[in-house]
């Protein structure tokens, strides 16, 4: 049994689950799927992608098409595109896309985003979309998947294998995908300078040992883990991209925790759901967006006042943060396009910290399979 033990153990790099190993690699997988696409200090992705410049230039739209974390990852490009390339995009789930007759043209651009390449919805949206005629780009983490071999372009994300059913590691190396093929259309389209696209391209490079800075600091998440493990229910909260990380943030705690949680507009609550909170709530803050940062602490000392324990997430060497929140937690500051790939590794370590302190099988969460390869 202790031989049995030992090579399981070592199957996960002597961390106690694929997860929290996953994790861990994640400096690496980012690094893994950048190298190659740099030259000359700007994003280069022609020799990988055969859209010509022309096609480039033609596109008029982009829909991101996935499911799960898979479509957070595609919520996070919508920004980034409609930024960077300023053509507008639509995000949407999978199993809703291929029933919504969406409006698509010779000059439409469909991304469809998947892990396993296997996934039932996300593989009839990609055929779907064939069929009305777009051209599909398909990003993906497994070689001589279906979505590798079936979409018209490939951007593979080279995060190795990924084990645990919770998806971490794959979802920022989506995140990295995603970057360079904006930054890459940016460039050929020309809707970004010479020293944008360098400055962009600079901050990218630097993520993998940003990531490990955060990675060194797992240990601060563990008691706070444990207390969000007593409750049922709690909050995401966050504005603009930082919504959008919540959003995969919730998705981690009850995928493995089986904690209700749910991702809200920050500035939404007083809509109706702030009827919701109540003393002692667990709510997690994003506030990595310096230019609705001040919005975001009016939102959070909303939460405050009625009983809410608050957990704030900003950018090192913020000091306002700390004066509104309960505990805070920081990631090193990059752009705020790029703020998400670092930003849901804290989420990421407490979510797993949570489902370890629950006693729950943290690879293998009840219901749920790797690669839902059915409808
Ligand atoms: C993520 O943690 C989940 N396991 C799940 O939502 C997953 O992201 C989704 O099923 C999509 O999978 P894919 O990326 O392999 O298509």
């Amino acid at each position: 049994l202790r031989v049995t033990w030992d090579a399981v153990t070592a199957e996960k790099g002597g961390y106690d689950h694929f997860m929290l190993k996953e994790i861990h690699e994640q400096p690496k997988a980012i690094q893994d799927t950048l190298v190659g696409r740099v030259k000359d200090g700007v994003v280069d992705l022609s020799q990988e992608l055969s859209l010509t410049e022309e096609e480039i230039k033609g596109i008029d739209k982009i829909h991101f098409v996935a499911c799960g974390t898979a479509y957070h990852a595609g919520l996070i490009g919508k920004s980034v595109v409609e930024k960077l390339v300023r053509i507008p995009v639509e995000v949407d789930v999978a199993s809703e896309y291929r029933y919504r007759d969406p409006i698509i043209t010779p000059s439409t651009l469909v991304v469809v985003v998947s892990q396993s390449g296997e996934t039932a919805d996300t593989l009839a949206a990609l055929r779907a979309a064939k069929q009305a005629g777009a051209k599909v780009v398909g990003i993906t983490n497994v070689v001589g998947s279906s979505v590798a071999r079936e979409a018209d372009e490939v951007l593979m994300t080279w995060a190795g294998p990924e084990i645990a059913v919770a998806s971490t590691k794959a979802y920022t190396s989506q995140l990295i995908a995603i970057d360079l093929f904006a930054l890459h259309l940016a460039r050929v389209r020309g809707t970004l300078d010479e020293q944008t696209l360098k400055a962009h391209t600079t901050a990218l490079l630097n993520l993998p040992q940003q990531a490990e800075a955060i990675l060194e600091q797992a240990g601060s998440i563990q008691p706070l883990a444990a207390a969000i493990a007593k409750h049922d229910n709690l909050f995401f909260i966050g504005r603009g991209l930082d919504y959008a990380v919540v959003m995969e943030g919730s998705l981690k705690l009850k995928e493995i925790s089986y904690i209700h949680s749910e991702a809200y507009p920050a500035g939404e609550l007083k809509h109706g759901t702030l009827a919701l909170i109540e003393e002692g709530i667990p709510v997690i803050a994003l506030a990595t967006q310096k230019e609705i940062f001040e919005k975001m602490v009016s939102n959070i000392i909303e939460v405050k006042a009625r009983g809410a324990h608050v957990i704030g997430l900003g950018i090192e060497g913020d000091t306002e943060l700390g004066k509104s929140v309960d505990e805070t937690l920081f990631i090193p500051a990059t752009l705020p396009l790029l703020n998400p790939v670092l930003a849901v590794i804290p989420l990421q370590l407490l979510s797993y910290y949570t489902s370890v302190a629950r006693g729950l099988n943290v690879d293998k969460p009840r219901n749920l399979a790797k690669s839902v390869t059915v409808e």
